[in-house]
């Protein structure tokens, strides 16, 4: 069974403290205003005190899920020769290209995993683009994650104090990357890691991971493991919501271990959009206003996306957070 091995939510919420992010159930946000209200209490100080938490319950049928795991694996796991025609490691040329570490010159040591990646928002490739092996799974999970991510973006805007649509009309989840990442069995996995340790760039990143585990990220400076959970999925608060939410909600290093078992299946849906706008000039994002005042200044600079990128894709070899750069 593919998630034999995976705790059901019961048992995660018994396991250990320490190794435990808050785990938030969606069941009844849209029914019960008082039950939204509670919900949006325990999201905002997850997003302050965590900056990663789950939620289940959210609307997306556990087999689609589970489908976009085996859909993912069965690319990674077809002969050479077919997953070659999608291989390219230049973003701006394709919208599905399959690769190893992407910037493989400048972060700290390659990664232990391939990645199929797809731009699913706001032009959705051509679906004859789409690998043939995992295409109407992943037309269908594009789908259901980007109203996910809609939905979530409206319950962070809430957890601001801003109108439910606050975030959407600022175009958070007008551009959407998910990526399929596939961590093979490593053999000596004292020698690497899966992902090396790294904030994400992204407004926010929802992350699907299968039962093998491995996904860690630093808490008062502790690494601390994200256990599986079936049919969760993991809320992970990129760079650019830390920058305009001016440090309410933060952004934090994670990283993959690489395990001597497996196959591990991720599947990350980066919400960023890097796209040049067809007319007109970029937006420029920096600190929400209605968020300042004058004990709480602006504590970063206005930037564009692509400017934004550029700074991070520029990171040291040590994956530090470039976020220090845009402060004022
Ligand atoms: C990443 O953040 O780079 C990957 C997350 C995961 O594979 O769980
Ligand atoms: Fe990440």
């Amino acid at each position: 069974m593919f998630h034999s091995g995976k705790l059901d939510a019961k048992e995660y919420l018994a396991s250990s403290y320490d190794s435990r992010v808050p785990i938030i159930d969606l069941r009844d946000i849209k029914s019960h205003p008082s039950f939204r209200g509670k919900v949006i209490e325990n999201i905002r100080s997850a997003c302050h005190e965590w900056g990663i938490f789950q939620v289940i319950n959210h609307e997306i049928p556990v087999c689609v899920l589970d489908g976009m795991i085996d859909g993912v694996r069965r690319f990674h796991e077809q002969d050479g020769v077919v997953r070659k025609e999608f291989y390219c490691r230049d973003l701006e040329k394709k919208k599905v290209l399959y690769h190893s570490s992407v910037r493989a010159n400048t972060e700290q040591g390659a990664n232990w995993r391939d990645t199929l990646t797809m731009l699913v928002a706001p032009d959705p490739p051509k679906p004859e683009e789409i690998p043939q092996i995992c295409r109407d799974i992943v037309i269908e999970f594009s789908r259901k994650i980007m109203e996910l991510g809609i939905t979530i973006f409206g319950l962070l805007s809430e957890a601001l104090g801003l109108n439910p649509s606050y975030l959407k009309e600022l175009g958070c989840s007008e551009g959407l990357y998910i990526l399929g990442h596939y961590y093979p069995p490593c053999p000596e996995p004292e020698l690497t890691m899966g992902a090396t340790k790294h904030t994400d760039s992204t407004f926010m990143t929802l992350i699907l991971q299968d039962q093998h585990g491995g996904l860690q990220f630093l808490h008062h400076n502790q690494w601390v493991n994200v256990l599986p959970v079936h049919g969760a999925i993991i809320v992970n608060i990129g760079d650019l919501l830390q920058l305009i939410t001016n440090d309410k909600f933060i952004s934090v290093y994670h990283r993959v271990l690489p395990k001597n078992t497996g196959p591990r299946i991720s599947i990350a849906s980066f919400f960023v959009n890097s796209q040049d706008p067809v007319d007109g000039t970029p937006k420029v994002y920096g600190p929400i206003k209605e968020l300042l005042s004058e004990e709480n200044p602006a504590l970063y600079r206005e930037t564009t996306i692509k400017e934004f990128l550029a700074q991070y894709f520029s990171q040291s070899l040590d994956g530090s957070s470039q976020l220090g750069s845009f402060k004022l």
